[in-house]
């Protein structure tokens, strides 16, 4: 057994110094790129079955939004339910979300949605301060289809005689939530409104839109947000397009006047390419720019972890984002499945008592989320699997290295610019590593900090450093 293992070790020093190579990175302070605030994740499917479940939904929202406990998410997207025909059953479990309007001469019913609510205001009692509010669909009855999950043929679905019943509707429940003592920040009527993937009978909300209709659902929530008083608070965010370059086209057909209520672009990050494209459109029309949505299917190795980081640091560096938001933290994966969903936690929704199954995206996620926190301000490296943030509050700059490759890499990190007092390493890895605190191994030597990283990791720096003030 000794035998083997030495025989092991020798045989990974030789095959670690045959392919190795030096990779250099510098950290730039005097380059600073976005202030952060904060990472998210969307509520719906998951909150509307966790918050039903008073066995494991205060470990579930601990795991997610407690910073000691769990990953510290603290912008949340929370769903505005549009509510299906109750005589369909077509919904993912979960996803049938309820509304608050059942019909065109009901009176609103505060009562419902009582699961992902209380999952909004747990989530804010541990921290989440940043909200959104968003729409999948307008009420069954408001669409052309009758159905909350799309229209025939993956058709435009709201109704034109209900242009302003929906932007009454959605007002109506932001405005109804600040009594209750939560604003939303932002309020989104779109999700992906051009993708056409929203069909009759499909599995979740959904709401294809042509561009005309959009313009028109933009000013009348903008218009509807200022009668009831609520526009100082809350602007619209648009348009959650599910692809970049979509998101670029859908901002480029939409008019002036509707732009002037828009106070956010939200994109999906599935595909495009123009990512530095869209960075720039939104500082020149002036808007907060978020990536409000991405998910990756689970693996049990680092696979996902890896994709999950290359994902983070491609947006983060190009896109420059200022929060950066995970789809469903939690997914429905019965009997431990792991690999046909997408969740960073996997949980059975049909056991109100069910296990949380962390996967190992739930530390590469971590890796980030629980070190570059809100108001971080993200600095340049000249290295693309390195995201580097500098807080001048607490002193502290934060590296996360990414090892996407196969085999091991020496990494050569230039930090002379910083004045660095101490710090920590936390990594996760094939080899049995979640945020694993590393030993405090490493010495800087000139400015220089040499590590070897392993094949498939991710690894995380806390500097503490003595000034705040950089080397210019
Ligand atoms: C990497 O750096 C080490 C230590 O500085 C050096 O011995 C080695 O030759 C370098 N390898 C390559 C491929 O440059
Ligand atoms: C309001 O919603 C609650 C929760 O879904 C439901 O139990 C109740 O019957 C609804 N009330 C009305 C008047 O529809
Ligand atoms: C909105 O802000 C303006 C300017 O500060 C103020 O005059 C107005 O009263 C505010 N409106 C509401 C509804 O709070
Ligand atoms: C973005 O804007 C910068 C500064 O104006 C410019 O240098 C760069 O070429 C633009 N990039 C793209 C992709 O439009
Ligand atoms: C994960 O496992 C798959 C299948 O076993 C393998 O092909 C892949 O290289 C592994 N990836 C990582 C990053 O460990
Ligand atoms: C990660 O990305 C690679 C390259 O696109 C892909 O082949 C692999 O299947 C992805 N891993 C998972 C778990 O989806
Ligand atoms: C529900 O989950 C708990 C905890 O994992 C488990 O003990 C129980 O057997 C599960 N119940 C069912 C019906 O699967
Ligand atoms: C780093 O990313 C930039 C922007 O996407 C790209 O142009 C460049 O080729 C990448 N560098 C390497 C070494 O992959
Ligand atoms: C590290 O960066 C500093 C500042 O740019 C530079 O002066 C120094 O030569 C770099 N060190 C090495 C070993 O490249
Ligand atoms: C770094 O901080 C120490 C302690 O405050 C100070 O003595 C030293 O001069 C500083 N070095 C630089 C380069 O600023
Ligand atoms: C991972 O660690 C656990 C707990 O320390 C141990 O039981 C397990 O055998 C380890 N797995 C591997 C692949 O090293
Ligand atoms: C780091 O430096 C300390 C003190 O300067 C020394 O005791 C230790 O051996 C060094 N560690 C390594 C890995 O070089």
């Amino acid at each position: 057994m000794e035998g083997f293992k030495i025989r092991l070790l020798l045989t990974v020093c030789i095959f670690l110094s045959i392919v190795n190579a030096n990779r250099t990175v510098f950290i730039n302070p005097n380059n600073p790129w976005q202030v952060f605030e904060g990472w998210g994740t969307s509520l719906c499917w998951w909150a509307n079955m966790f918050g039903g479940f008073p066995d494991v939904r205060d470990k579930a929202l601990d795991l997610v939004f407690d910073l000691n406990k769990g990953l510290g998410l603290n912008v949340i997207r929370y769903n505005i339910g549009g509510g299906d025909d109750p005589s369909h059953h077509h919904m993912r479990i979960g996803g049938n979300v309820p509304g608050f309007l059942p019909c065109k001469t009901c009176s609103y019913n505060w009562t419902s949605d009582a699961n992902q609510r209380w999952v909004l205001f747990a989530a804010k009692e541990r921290g989440a301060d940043i909200f959104e509010a968003f729409s999948n669909s307008p009420p069954y009855w408001m669409t052309n289809s009758g159905c909350s999950s799309g229209g025939h043929l993956f058709s435009n679905n709201l109704n034109s005689n209900y242009y302003d019943a929906y932007a009454d509707y959605l007002t109506e429940v932001v405005k109804w939530y600040k009594e209750q003592g939560l604003t939303f920040r932002t309020l989104e009527p779109f999700n992906e409104p051009t993708e056409r993937y929203w069909k009759y009978f499909g599995y979740q909300e959904g709401c294809s839109y042509i561009c005309s209709v959009m313009n028109i659902i933009t000013k009348k929530v903008g218009e509807y947000l200022n009668k009831k008083g609520l526009s100082n608070e809350t602007s619209i965010s648009a348009f959650d397009e599910h692809i970049i370059d979509e998101e670029i086209y859908t901002e480029s057909c939409i008019d002036n006047d509707a732009k002037s209520y828009i106070g956010q672009y939200n994109t999906h990050a599935y595909g495009g390419t123009q990512r530095m494209q869209l960075f720039n459109i939104s500082k020149q029309d002036n808007k907060r720019l978020w990536m409000s949505e991405l998910g990756l299917y689970s693996s049990k190795n680092m696979s996902t972890s890896i994709n999950l980081s290359e994902a983070i640091l491609n947006d983060m560096r190009n896109l420059k984002p200022v929060a950066w938001i995970y789809w469903q933290v939690i997914e429905h994966a019965p009997n431990g499945n792991d690999g046909n969903d997408w969740g960073l936690i996997g949980a059975d929704f049909s056991n109100s008592t069910t296990s949380l199954d962390k996967r190992l995206s739930f530390y590469g996620f971590a890796q980030y989320t629980k070190f570059i926190r809100p108001g971080y301000q993200i600095i340049s490296s000249n290295d693309n699997d390195t995201l580097a943030a500098f807080d001048a509050n607490s002193k502290t700059l934060v590296l996360v290295c990414t090892n996407k490759k196969h085999i091991s890499d020496v990494w050569k990190i230039n930090v002379s610019m910083f004045n660095i007092s101490s710090f920590t390493a936390f990594r996760t890895s094939n080899n049995n590593e979640t945020l694993n605190l590393l030993p405090n191994i490493w010495n800087i030597t000139g400015g220089i900090l040499t590590y070897l990283s392993p094949a498939n990791s991710i690894t995380t720096w806390n500097f503490s450093l003595a000034i705040a003030n950089f080397t210019q």
